[in-house]
């Protein structure tokens, strides 16, 4: 299971912020690879815990999503899912492979052969699970290459330099996305 790190803290930190500026009623949020489900407990500072919902493809991470009392679900990515949500967010495993890395951690960093894979399918099926005006807060980082990503249409609202690499929180809505297809 994957334990808290710098990607984790920093996606909590934007979490906290953006949370302490929007309207928050009624919202309902999936936490995509919820791993110990460090995010979803930060929503759980602003929204209602049964308003949050938890996914991981891991089933350790779903017994402790829980017992902390998270609604959550076995999946992967959007396999076991259902219905609508206002925000989607994904710390996704975003490096490319190493295959020095051991296999069972491979799971929480690595995103496929280029990096990309994951998040690329999550993005392939999260529109469809989105509210009208929803929104998609996805975590990469400049190790990830972002030329297939484009095409789902982003902004880049928060970046933080670590080590070798900066991480990069991804912003989708649904709107720019009808805009961008009905211009072909
Ligand atoms: C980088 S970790 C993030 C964990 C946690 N959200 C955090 O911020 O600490 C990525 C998580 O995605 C999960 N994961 C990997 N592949 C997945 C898939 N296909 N479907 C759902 N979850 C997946 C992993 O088990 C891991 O918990």
């Amino acid at each position: 299971m994957y334990k808290p790190s710098e990607d984790s803290f920093f996606f909590a930190e934007f979490l906290e912020k953006y949370f302490s500026r929007i309207k928050k009623e009624k919202i309902k949020i999936l936490d995509m690879g919820s791993g110990t489900g460090i995010l979803a407990e930060t929503c759980s500072k602003f929204i209602p815990k049964k308003n949050i919902f938890c996914a991981d493809i891991q089933k350790d991470s779903i017994k402790i999503l829980r017992k902390k009392g998270f609604r959550s679900v076995q999946s992967d990515l959007f396999s076991n899912i259902k219905g609508k949500f206002n925000l989607i967010i994904f710390n996704a495993p975003y490096l490319p492979e190493d295959p020095k890395e051991p296999q069972d951690s491979k799971i929480e960093t690595t995103g496929g052969k280029r990096g990309d894979e994951i998040s690329l399918n999550f993005l392939k099926n999260a529109f469809s699970h989105l509210k009208n005006k929803g929104k998609i807060f996805l975590l990469v980082s400049s190790l990830t290459p972002l030329d297939r990503i484009k095409k789902f249409n982003f902004k880049i609202i928060e970046r933080k330099k670590i080590w070798f690499e900066e991480l990069l929180i991804l912003e989708f809505e649904n709107e720019n996305r009808k805009s961008k297809k009905s211009l072909g």
